[in-house]
């Protein structure tokens, strides 16, 4: 259990934008922050944070809340880790009251096998460091490499010593379970017996974009040829390598700051870069970029450089990842490096000034790197030259942008000497089958759902008492505590027994005023979550003289907490595209908080007035009733009330 000191003070301290900053690219939009869905896969931005309010919502989803609930939802953390994470990010002091054994065993399967590689990353760091054999073999090998202290600090490396089960056993004495160990992959079991998968190799960890360690690469450091050169943490629960890039953690502020990301091979590249000073880099680790990984850096940075060893091999298994990254609309650039040199050993060999130069000179677009380098292949051969070119038109058919599309054609034309036309023909023949495709699969997807979709997600739950009780909600939670002079018409009756409003001035609180109000007309909220809300609120507003949104939102309900940020970020973003709820006559903004509450009780009493109106003609008119002159009766008094109301309503407007 964590102490509730340390709750209280990671919500005091935290800061939403902050911690959201660390893992999508945030920009200043009137009051709020704007960016990308981390959520989604989308173009343009509508995640938005608001720092006042400290919630977060990202329409494109539909997903909402407070801080906690952010990294839950991006990180799959539980409450705990959320804390925990927060707790260490503002070096708040975490407390937590010790755990019994069964807690310890009921602590999910996720955070055990997170919690056995952080433990094996601080066993190979300190056996890279304390040992005499890490120190004899594994840094040896490393300051050969010239990595600097601070660099190996920095990226956590360490190693693996030369003994078949030296971590292992180690783990186990410390109280890890087997399990974890199998899980993680970090010992392999063999009938019984249990071995140290990377036994004898040098580490580097492989971390996730808030620094935790998912899974390790480990050199080999004999020139053994059977052996593989890098073994890699298998998949597990913790670590999908389809969705990890080797040195985000440490890349992903300068990615956003210098607005592009570098991406290279390997972890010796990356390590290099940012010894040299490039700090903007990562890597796929040896495998085919996958759209996954793109889109980690589509949160950060429109902008990729692909890096080249200089080997053919490689430079042919990286042309097919720059198809992906154009097709997430992502503009590619690429470079590669002189003849024997990757850029691990080229930014060893150079400064900062140099190395940043030679990127500045030797970076290409993508459309005519392609044509370089395949025209070498395909020279005078005119049937691999026609190849050629439709292999540049499929990666342009790729660019979501059709103006960017068009201005690569004629670049592509320019190239490659055909002529616009020809191209074009050949664009438009790609993507009408490409889009031929696409139809095909949605088809075939949504075709059992069609009808659930139309009926479900075509109705937005907008009717008019649904939009007049969220007003409600919205104002309880905006001016709820605020004294306000109130111009109230008290429903009277006169001597000719009519019912009549009179106007009387009070100064109450608005919640207080809206309580009365409804509790006068017994009026109930009909939406299931508004009716939670408002009853929460209202107690809370009735207990404290300074209400605080984000400090409720922090103690509320999770489902409840979400509706709430719905509410409160559905203004601003009606704000921003200049909304008005015509239906209910507020003017935003101009009017006071009284007008403004006013406004919204009287409409909904007219609504309900209304309703009421149209029930009782309905029943006159089926015959419901024993005797219909009192109805009728009844009916004329709810038109002269809502006569009333409306005049009050037109005179407040
Ligand atoms: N890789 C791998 N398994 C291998 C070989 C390579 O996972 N058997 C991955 C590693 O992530 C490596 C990357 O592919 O960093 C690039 O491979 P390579 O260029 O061969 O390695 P370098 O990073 O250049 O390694 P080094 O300089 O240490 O030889
Ligand atoms: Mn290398």
């Amino acid at each position: 259990m964590i102490h509730k000191a340390t709750i209280d003070a990671v919500f005091e301290i935290a800061r939403l934008e902050e911690v959201i900053g660390d893992f999508v690219q945030l920009k200043k939009a009137g009051s709020n922050f704007k960016g990308l869905s981390p959520f989604s896969d989308e173009r343009t931005p509508s995640f938005m944070v608001s720092p006042v309010k400290q919630i977060w919502k990202d329409f494109s989803s539909g997903k909402g809340g407070n801080v906690v609930a952010f990294l839950m939802e991006h990180e799959h953390f539980t409450y705990p880790e959320a804390i925990k994470y927060l707790a260490k990010k503002y070096n708040i002091e975490f407390e937590e009251t010790e755990q019994t054994d069964e807690q310890k065993e009921q602590a999910n399967e996720r955070e055990s096998m997170y919690l056995v590689s952080e433990f094996a990353n601080t066993f190979f760091q300190n056996s890279l460091l304390k040992t005499e054999q890490g120190k004899a073999i594994g840094l040896t090998y490393f300051k050969e490499r010239g990595f600097t202290d601070e660099t190996i600090k920095k990226f956590e490396l360490g190693y693996s010593p030369d003994v078949w089960d030296a971590f292992t056993s180690e783990a186990i004495k410390k109280g890890y379970q087997l399990s974890y160990l199998e899980k993680t992959g970090l010992t392999i079991v063999k009938e019984e017996k249990q071995f140290d998968r990377f036994k004898g190799r040098v580490m580097f960890p492989i971390q996730s974009m808030s620094g935790r360690v998912l899974g390790f690469g480990g050199r080999i450091l004999t020139n053994d040829k059977k052996a593989a050169k890098y073994l890699n943490s298998p998949e597990s629960d913790i670590y999908h390598k389809s969705k990890v890039l080797y040195g985000i953690y440490h890349a992903k502020q300068a990615i956003a700051k210098e607005d592009n990301c570098y991406l290279v091979e390997g972890y010796t590249d990356v390590i290099q870069f940012n010894q040299t000073g490039v700090a903007n880099v990562v890597s796929s680790s040896g495998t085919a970029l996958t759209t996954d990984q793109i889109r980690l850096i589509n949160r950060l940075t429109k902008n990729i450089t692909v890096l080249f060893d200089s080997d053919a091999a490689g430079m042919r298994a990286s042309l097919r990842g720059i198809d992906l990254i154009l097709e997430q609309g992502m503009n590619v650039k690429v470079c590669n490096f002189p003849e024997g040199e990757d850029p691990d050993s080229f930014a060893k060999q150079n400064t900062l000034d140099e190395l940043n130069t030679y990127l500045e000179e030797n970076v290409q677009d993508f459309i005519s790197f392609k044509a370089s380098f395949l025209q070498q292949e395909s020279k005078n051969d005119p049937i691999k030259r026609a190849e050629l070119v439709r292999d540049m038109v499929t990666s342009i058919s790729k660019i979501p942008d059709v103006i960017k599309r068009e201005i690569y054609v004629k670049e592509c034309s320019r190239i490659m000497d055909v002529s616009e036309d020809v191209l074009f023909d050949t664009l438009a023949q790609i993507r009408n089958s490409d889009v031929k495709d696409q139809h095909k699969q949605q088809k075939q997807q949504n075709k059992p759902l069609e009808v659930v979709k139309t009926e479900t997600q075509k109705q937005p739950k907008v009717n008019r008492q649904y939009i007049l009780e969220r007003h409600i909600i919205k104002a309880l939670l905006l001016y709820g505590v605020q004294e306000e002079e109130f111009e109230d018409l008290i429903l009277k009756e006169n001597e000719e027994g009519e019912l009549v409003l009179e106007p009387e001035i009070h100064n109450i609180k608005v919640f207080e005023k809206i309580y009365l109000d409804l509790q006068d007309d017994e009026i109930e909220f009909t939406d299931q979550i508004f009716k939670d809300i408002y009853g929460i609120l209202i107690e809370e507003l009735n207990q404290i003289d300074e209400f605080k949104i984000e400090s409720f939102i922090n103690r509320i309900q999770p489902e409840i907490a979400a509706e709430i940020t719905e509410i409160m970020m559905n203004e601003d973003r009606y704000e921003l595209h200049r909304w008005d709820d015509k239906e209910i006559h507020v003017k935003q903004k101009t009017e006071t908080i009284s007008d403004y509450v006013n406004n919204i009780i009287l409409s909904l009493r007219g609504f309900l007035i209304d309703q009421k109106i149209n029930e009782l003609s309905q029943g006159v008119k089926a015959q419901k009733f024993e005797n219909n002159l009192t109805v009728l009766e009844d009916i004329r008094d709810y038109q002269t009330l809502k006569k009333l109301l409306y005049r009050k309503l037109n005179r407040v407007i």
